[in-house]
């Protein structure tokens, strides 16, 4: 038999998760297929992958990168270090719990270049269309390779979507958006808080990209923050120049107005309303459609398309873990590639499997039960894997102290540490308090 061909869409975490998944095999005598992963950009780490640009890309392909200049990580490192290469053995020491973007990076690429994996990937070549051959049981991928300019296509017995979901912008229209005298941008189009300095912004959002974004203006400047939630206010004991108001209602000149009658001048909205899943690669009865949550729509253990088992999706879920959780799902995805783990052959088997899931997940709405959710899903996949077990509940420990560190003082969270659930040693406590630590440059976050 002929040695069966996997394509891979994206060189993210997720992607990069699951060469470094083949890799062990390999490193461990097995044969493993023949991998290609197809790569939009020029270069690898997905949305970590920073650019300036906004917009279209040189290659006029959507610019993936939705983070920005100075963005630390939201969550505490312990709770997402891959348990095969830890924080201590990429950068020969221990470091402080909430690293910028840049040093996250580091840490991504470290263990895949330890991994030798980089020849597996076709970079700047976007992937414009997947289709399945009921006859031949197999797809065809067409790609865009951006650097020869040449389209062309391939064959593939396995097809793994890792191509993230928080990139495509959610954008609502208010009414008075279109005659507002200032700048309404996206979160996804945000890069630099300093645009900002000395002014009045608008942040639309009660959610992470809302919290964070404004933290990142307070931080460098502006002169006031308002946000604005649709559903349940953040909460959290802000500023004194920062004031949270309900629903925007309208927009008139460069006056705000609120649901609750209130009013307020601004220079500026940031709309930090999410995401959409967005694959306009994929055809109809493969395109998975689904909310942002942590019981995906049909995918039965979370990664298999029910309606067609041979393909596969990394990272799809709401994410309160990340690295580690795309680990368990691309080691999982590898030994079902690999016949390891038998897929069941019923459909109604498979849709069974994501009722429940979805079932369980509804059962409450309370935070702590959402991260012990996704804690017990890693549990139960690396259980079928010979990813090196690790203390998950000690991950869901640092989740659980974080959210109590950002209710006491949302400004003053990420100056916390905690204990590595790989290595078992603590964090440093970072050289520098978050909100005066303006240099988010590696070499400064090292210098501990
Ligand atoms: C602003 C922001 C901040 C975040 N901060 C954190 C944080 O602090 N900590 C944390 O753990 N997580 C954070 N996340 C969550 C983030 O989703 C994950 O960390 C991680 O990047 C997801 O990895 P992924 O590989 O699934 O997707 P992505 O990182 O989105 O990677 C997908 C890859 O697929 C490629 N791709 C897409 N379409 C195509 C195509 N058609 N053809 C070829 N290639 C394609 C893209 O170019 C990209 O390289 C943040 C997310 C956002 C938006
Ligand atoms: N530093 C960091 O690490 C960092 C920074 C930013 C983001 N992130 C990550 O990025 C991901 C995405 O976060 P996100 O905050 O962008 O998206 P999100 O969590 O999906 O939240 C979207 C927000 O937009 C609101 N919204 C949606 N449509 C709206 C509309 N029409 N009008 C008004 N409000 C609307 C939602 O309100 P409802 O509640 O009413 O639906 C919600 O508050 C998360 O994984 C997060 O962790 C990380």
């Amino acid at each position: 038999m002929s040695q069966k061909r996997i394509a891979i869409i994206g060189a993210g975490p997720s992607g990069l998760a699951q060469l470094r998944a083949f890799q062990s095999a390999a490193a461990k005598g097995e044969t493993i297929p023949e991998i290609v992963c197809f790569e939009k950009q020029d270069n690898w780490g997905g949305l970590w992958n920073y650019t300036w640009r906004t917009g279209l890309d040189e290659n006029g392909e959507p610019v993936h990168c939705s983070m920005y200049r100075y963005l630390w990580s939201n969550g505490p490192k312990e709770g997402l270090e891959f348990a095969d290469y830890s924080f201590e053995e990429h950068f020969g020491k221990q470091i402080a719990s909430y690293p910028p973007r840049a040093v996250l990076f580091d840490y991504i690429e470290g263990r895949v270049k330890k991994a030798g994996v980089r020849d597996w990937i076709r970079f700047s070549t976007a992937v414009r269309w997947v289709d399945y051959d009921d006859d031949t049981g197999l797809f065809t991928v067409t790609v865009h390779d951006h650097a020869k300019d040449h389209v062309y296509s391939e064959t593939f017995d396995h097809v793994i979507v890792a191509s993230g979901h928080f990139s495509v912008p959610n954008v609502p229209q208010y009414p008075g958006f279109e005659s507002f005298n200032g700048r309404v941008l996206h979160a996804h189009d945000f890069r630099d808080a300093r645009e900002f300095a000395g002014k009045d912004i608008l942040v639309m959002g009660a959610s992470y990209s809302a919290e964070d974004i404004g933290s990142q203006c307070w931080k460098y400047g502006a002169k006031s923050i308002t946000s604005c939630y649709r559903s349940a206010p953040m909460g959290f004991k802000w500023p004194a120049n920062w004031e949270e108001k309900p629903a925007l209602d309208r927009v008139e000149g460069n006056t705000a107005h609120f649901s609750d009658g209130s009013s307020k001048e601004i220079d500026a909205i940031i709309l930090c309303t999410g995401y959409k899943h967005f694959f306009n690669f994929l055809p109809d009865d493969l395109r998975l459609k689904t909310a942002n949550r942590l019981a995906t729509a049909d995918l039965y253990k979370g990664v298999v398309w029910v309606h067609n088992p041979k393909m596969f999706y990394l990272g799809m879920q709401d994410q309160w873990f990340t690295f580690n959780m795309f680990d368990a799902q691309a080691w999982w995805v590898r030994d079902a590639i690999m016949g390891k783990i038998e897929i069941p052959s019923d459909k109604d088997v498979l849709i069974a499997d994501v009722e429940e899931r979805v079932a369980r997940e509804e059962a409450s709405d309370d935070t702590k039960y959402a991260i012990q959710y996704q804690a017990e899903y890693i549990k139960e996949l690396i259980a079928e894997t010979d990813y090196p077990s690790f203390d998950v509940d000690g991950a869901t420990d640092a989740f659980l102290e974080w959210k109590t560190h950002k209710s006491k003082d949302i400004m003053a969270f990420r100056d916390n540490c905690y204990r590595s659930v790989i290595t078992g040693s603590m964090a440093p406590v970072h050289h520098t308090p978050w909100k005066d630590a303006l240099d988010d440059s590696m070499e400064s976050y090292l210098q501990n």
